[in-house]
């Protein structure tokens, strides 16, 4: 009876997991870091189909800034969103590839802040 239990407390802890939307957060934002770049990065959903985006920090031929921290908000709030990932510099670096991925049959909706000084 009390390993049942214990799997139910299991199983619905699970749920609450696979339901939260993905939110990242790397970095420290301290007071005197500012807003370098925000964008909302939306893919729409094909059938079978993964879709990607990377994103690149800064503009090619600008000089990028000191990035203190990146803030990835999922507003897909169903757990259907996207993954994140940084493929180069971030944290530390004045430029940064991040990577954004949907699940299988899915889309995306993410807003991206990049923050620096
Ligand atoms: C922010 O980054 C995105 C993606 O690289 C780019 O399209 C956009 O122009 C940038 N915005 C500014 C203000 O630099
Ligand atoms: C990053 O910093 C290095 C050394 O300070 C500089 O050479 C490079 O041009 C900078 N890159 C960007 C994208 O600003
Ligand atoms: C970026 O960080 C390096 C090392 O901490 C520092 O020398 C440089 O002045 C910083 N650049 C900017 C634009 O703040
Ligand atoms: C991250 O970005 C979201 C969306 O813009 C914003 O609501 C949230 O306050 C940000 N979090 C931090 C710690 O800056």
């Amino acid at each position: 009876m009390k390993s049942l239990v214990f799997a139910a407390i299991l199983v619905s802890f699970g749920a609450v997991v696979i339901c939260q939307s993905h939110n990242y957060f790397w970095g420290y934002k301290g007071p005197y870091d500012v807003l370098l770049n925000r964008t909302f990065a939306i893919k729409s959903s094909s059938l079978l189909q993964v879709k990607t985006l990377d994103l690149v920090y800064p503009l090619k031929g600008q000089l990028g800034r000191n990035i203190s921290a990146i803030n990835i908000t999922d507003q897909y709030i169903n757990g259907k969103g996207g993954y994140a990932s940084l493929l180069a510099g971030g944290i530390g670096y004045n430029h940064t590839t991040i990577h954004l991925k949907s699940q299988r049959g899915n889309g995306f909706s993410f807003i991206v802040e990049i923050y620096g000084r």
